[in-house]
């Protein structure tokens, strides 16, 4: 995602909603419309979600007009998401009442399991109401509104990884793709929903991670980004929970794949594919993935790293496992080991007795590292969250304010970055036309950096160099050479 859009999701989260769409739809069965808001991990389930229902027979539709079901997949991450969606779900119980009575609504995904009762029962806004783990039962779940019977589904699973299922490419540019490794979060950090909304951490077989890769090298992809909300605490080991790998057999244990060896054997078993991963978490990083990175080509030079604060006590009341001098010497690792490696981030502003101090720790912590692209919200509470449990004594006024000046740094810098970048030429792969001009293709170097540049004779997909000779804080403009 590049700074303009990031600077669009600061300013209104409702931008977000992205409508998925495929074109080879099965005919006879009823169409579905799915939107979906929040993660990378959001619009990758989606896919699954459109996978499981094409295989009953539905299509899908982009058209809200010809849909006899409405799927929102939800995100619960701040309080802004979780109005945006609310706004939609109203709206699509509107069309219902007064155009189309017989369509389905249903929400699907981290807001399920929060308001589930609130949504089906006291307000029946929606038809449906199912959790990220339970996308199997929606068939059944649709029979059961045909039946005129509450369709209601959130229970989380320890296993669950939809490992045999092949997503259906929703909406892409046929170029890039992810792929879902892990799901669920173990980490809790202390104003984090997503461990209560997604369950527990499970690892994905990796020989089906390496045959999706794989199959998406044979459909003309060129790129994966492999998807979990914590990658680098991969493990599989045979299926068990992670809990019990120190327990199992040696044997076992020197069996099992972590997340470093998973990225070689992809970055092995297909060499003309682009790698991405995202995201890391700087207290489970090992200097084993770096060198996995740095040996080879085709996994791209960028890591984001989420560092939330640069305060060491504030990093601590987050419960985030590092403190600020143990994150800079991850950075400092990091570009000892590739040293034109991209980096970005995500900051809190305003948590829980965040002082002007932390705030200018955070502010000095940019200044060291400058990122080349960052991600930054203002605190917002939870419900059941351990942070729930702090006061949130931050004025919305001072957490803005704040805001605004780590933005504003993160302009400066991404700048910066952009700028060193002008007359060197970088490998881009073509992802599609520039929204600007017709005349433009864009795409993204190793970095992650968009770039646009005339089209000349080139197609969709293609890797070429491009001469970089100007730039935005968000955009790299050049020349194929
Ligand atoms: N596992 C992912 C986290 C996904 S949430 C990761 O480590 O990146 C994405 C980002 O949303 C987080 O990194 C954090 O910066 C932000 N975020 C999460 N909960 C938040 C909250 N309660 N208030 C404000 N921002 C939050
Ligand atoms: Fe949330 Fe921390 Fe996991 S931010 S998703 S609990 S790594």
């Amino acid at each position: 995602m590049n700074l303009e859009k990031l600077i669009d999701k600061n300013i209104d989260e409702s931008k977000q909603g992205t409508i998925l769409n495929i074109s080879n739809n099965i005919s006879g069965g009823r169409k579905m419309y799915i939107e979906s808001y929040g993660c990378q991990m959001n619009f990758s389930d989606s896919e699954i979600v459109a996978s499981i229902l094409t295989k009953e027979g539905f299509s899908t539709t982009q058209s809200i007009n010809e849909a006899d079901l409405v799927f929102v997949n939800t995100c619960s991450i701040r309080e802004k998401a979780e109005q945006t969606v609310r706004k939609r779900l109203e709206f699509y119980n509107s069309i219902k009442k007064k155009e189309n009575p017989s369509m389905i609504v249903g929400v699907l995904g981290c807001m399920a399991e929060r308001l589930k009762e609130k949504f089906l029962e006291e307000e029946k806004l929606v038809d449906i109401v199912i959790g990220p783990d339970a996308y199997r039962d929606l068939p059944n779940l649709i029979q059961k509104v045909d039946d005129g019977r509450k369709a209601v589904n959130v229970i989380l699973s320890k296993e669950e990884t939809y490992a045999d299922i092949s997503p259906v490419r929703l909406g892409g540019n046929g170029v890039t793709a992810f792929v879902s490794i892990t799901r669920g979060c173990d980490n809790m950090c202390t104003f984090c929903v997503v461990p209560f909304t997604r369950g527990r951490e499970r690892s994905r077989d990796p020989e089906s991670i390496v045959n999706e890769c794989k199959q998406l090298v044979n459909d003309g992809y060129k790129e994966v980004t492999l998807l979990g909300q914590n990658v680098d605490s991969y493990l599989w080991y045979g299926g068990g929970p992670k809990k019990d790998f120190k327990k199992a057999d040696k044997e076992t244990q020197q069996n099992s794949t972590d997340f470093a060896k998973l990225l070689e054997n992809v970055a092995i078993n297909c060499p003309e594919l682009r790698i991405r991963f995202s995201t890391s978490n700087p207290q489970d990083m090992t200097l084993t993935v770096i060198q996995t990175m740095a040996k080879h080509n085709n996994i791209c030079k960028y890591i984001h790293l989420p560092v939330q604060s640069g305060s060491s006590r504030i990093l601590k009341l987050m419960n985030r496992g590092y403190t600020r001098e143990e994150y800079i010497s991850l950075i400092d690792i990091i570009k000892r080991e590739m040293p034109d490696c991209a980096i970005s981030m995500d900051m809190i502003t305003g948590f829980c007795t965040e002082t002007e101090k932390d705030h200018q720790d955070t502010l000095s912590l940019m200044d060291y590292v400058k990122y080349d692209y960052g991600y930054m919200f203002k605190y917002s509470e939870r419900p059941n969250t351990p942070a729930a449990r702090m006061e949130d004594d931050i004025t919305d006024k001072i957490k803005q304010r704040r805001l605004s000046e780590v933005i504003e740094k993160q302009m400066n810098h991404s700048l910066f970055r952009n700028k060193e970048k002008i007359g060197h030429s970088y490998e881009v792969l073509i992802e599609g036309t520039s929204k600007r001009s017709e005349d433009y293709f864009y795409g993204r170097t190793t970095h992650n950096s968009t770039v646009v540049f005339p089209k000349e004779n080139h197609k969709k997909g293609d890797l070429v160099m491009v001469n970089i000779e100007n730039c935005t804080a968000a955009t790299l403009l050049g020349k194929i050479i």
